[in-house]
């Protein structure tokens, strides 16, 4: 009888509390420029910097643009490897622009995100993902457990408690979260990043910053929980006296184009291949723009190998934007109500990564990362290996090291020391578990039924939704996300 009270216990506890893994937050601010903690008004993200480690700024991946960028990042893959070569691209077979969707990240069934991984490395592990870019898409036929779809309108606050929520879940307590504010990219593109509407954006952001962190004290889940903060990109302004008509040099009807300012890709149509370079190329000795031939894409890009890389790439010069800018910044004037002059001001990525505003950020605080620490800028594929050490996983085979993020962690050798901590700590949990259940039975049933209570309100107030708005919503979008 005692023995059986005692297990009803222990099996309560464990199906009522935290995850039993480690817990990890990971949070994307689209755009937030490396550079912004020194320019813009972000004190909570400034003190939480110094709470934990961060880098000067991190190395991503080209095109400097979302989609790539995310799915490097919750890959550890290069976009020739994961497929995502672009906000769009062009695909030969059914001879159409593929804008977001599932096709586009499907072109590997190999290739698995963090979200899937965590899930599939044992019982009890549960992934949400807010809004993180593919995250709503089922993969290898498998949805994760928790997904809110892409919607611009939706309260900060409200993402943030949602968050909480799926980590407090009773059923199913979610040990990996992807959480996406698509802020400041959307507005830095159609006013400018230092537009008094990006600078008040970029200062919300910051206080969801603060509020997060907020939430988890109040939680009690500030010891337990990991947070990184990163972005995908940087961002800077071109103005219209910089935009540059490619198409003017080239003969209607003898090409198409995917993609986006910086960075066209050009599909000449048969017959056409030798004439569209030419003339690019051409026009291009006169003109403030970079033709490249298949061939000739720079290898420490990762970007050619893959049937979605186009045959020809137009690159802008650093400050220059292209034919969709031209379109899309009359269209976001309109939009908006405002006059469209030569001072107005345009953010736009897309240009390597070599280019210092495209720089992102990154910071993490947790259990296992080190206080007041900063370690050299690293790359953007590094990113994998460091979460699959602090989620206890394996890492599938990636582009990443490592060694380039093991001095994030506490102890000398980053990794295995980390797993031995955590080995014991887990062991110091269970035990005070066995010992203590018997006693708190009475409370745990009344925490039960608090915590059941909670999130049936919470999922009341934010219905899930799948995988039906992503792409309207997106068409909505201006194309440059
Ligand atoms: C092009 O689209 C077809 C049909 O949707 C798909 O089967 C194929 O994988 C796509 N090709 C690439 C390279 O993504
Ligand atoms: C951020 O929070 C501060 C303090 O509550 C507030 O004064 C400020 O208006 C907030 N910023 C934005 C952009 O909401
Ligand atoms: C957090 O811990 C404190 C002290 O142990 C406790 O009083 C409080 O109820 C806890 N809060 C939650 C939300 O679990
Ligand atoms: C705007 O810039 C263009 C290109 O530099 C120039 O030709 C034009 O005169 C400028 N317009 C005004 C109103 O200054
Ligand atoms: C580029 O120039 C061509 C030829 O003058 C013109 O037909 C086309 O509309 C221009 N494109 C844009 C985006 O302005
Ligand atoms: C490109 O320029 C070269 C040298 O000026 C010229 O001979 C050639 O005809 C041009 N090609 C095209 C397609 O305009
Ligand atoms: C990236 O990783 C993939 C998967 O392991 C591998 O096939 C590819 O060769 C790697 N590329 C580079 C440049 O290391
Ligand atoms: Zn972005």
């Amino acid at each position: 009888m005692i023995l059986k009270i005692f297990l009803e216990c222990l099996v309560a506890h464990l199906a009522y509390s935290l995850s039993q893994s480690p817990i990890l937050i990971v949070v994307s601010y689209d755009a937030f420029r490396y550079d912004f903690f020194d320019t813009k008004s972000v004190p909570h993200m400034n003190r939480l910097r110094k709470l934990g480690t961060y880098s000067d700024y991190l190395i991503n991946v080209f095109p400097t643009k979302t989609f790539p960028n995310h799915h490097s990042i919750a890959t550890g893959l290069y976009p020739d490897i994961h497929g995502v070569v672009g906000n769009s691209y062009f695909n030969k077979s059914t001879n159409s622009v593929v804008h977001i969707n599932y096709e586009m990240f499907h072109f590997d069934e190999k290739v698995v995100p963090i979200w899937r991984q965590n899930e599939d490395a044992g019982k009890g592990r549960h992934s949400g993902v807010v809004m993180w870019p593919g995250g709503c898409y089922p993969y290898q036929g498998k949805q994760v457990t928790y997904c809110k779809d892409y919607d611009h309108n939706f309260d900060w606050f409200k993402r943030v408690d949602l968050v909480i929520g799926w980590i407090k879940d009773p059923k199913k307590p979610a040990n990996l979260i992807m959480l996406y504010f698509d802020e400041p990219d959307t507005d830095g593109h159609i006013y400018g990043i230092n537009s008094d509407v990006v600078n008040k954006l970029i200062n919300k952001l910051d206080n969801i910053t603060l509020y997060l962190q907020q939430q988890l004290e109040k939680n009690n889940l500030t010891g337990k929980v990991t947070v990184v903060h990163l972005s995908d990109h940087g961002m800077l302004d071109v103005k219209p006296p910089n935009f540059i008509n490619v198409t003017q040099y080239l003969t209607p009807g003898t090409y198409t184009y995917a993609g986006s300012t910086p960075v066209l890709q050009f599909h000449p149509k048969k017959g056409f291949e030798t004439e569209v370079y030419q003339k690019l190329k051409n026009a291009s000795s006169q003109d403030h723009f970079t033709v490249y031939k298949k061939e000739e894409f720079l290898p420490r890009w990762h970007y050619k190998d893959n049937p979605r890389s186009p045959p020809i790439l137009v690159l802008a010069e650093v400050g220059y934007g292209l034919d969709d800018l031209i379109i899309s910044a009359k269209q976001n004037a309109e939009k908006n109500h405002y006059k469209l002059t030569n001072q107005s001001t345009f953010g736009v990525h897309g240009y390597d990564y070599t280019v210092k505003e495209m720089r992102p950020f990154f910071m993490a605080r947790g259990p296992k990362i080190k206080v007041n620490h900063k370690v050299p800028p690293f790359n953007t594929v590094d990113l994998f290996n460091f979460f699959c050490a602090i989620l206890e996983i394996a890492p599938t085979k990636n582009n990443g090291s490592l060694a380039n993020v093991e001095d994030i962690f506490v102890g000398t050798s980053g990794y295995s020391l980390t797993t031995i901590l955590t080995i014991t700590a887990g062991g110091i949990v269970v035990s005070l578990i066995l010992i203590s259940c018997a006693a708190v039975l009475t409370l745990m049933m009344i925490k039960r039924q608090q915590s059941i209570t909670t999130t049936a309100a919470l999922n009341k107030r934010f219905p899930q939704t799948f995988q039906t708005s992503i792409e309207a919503q997106h068409l909505l979008e201006p194309e440059d996300a």
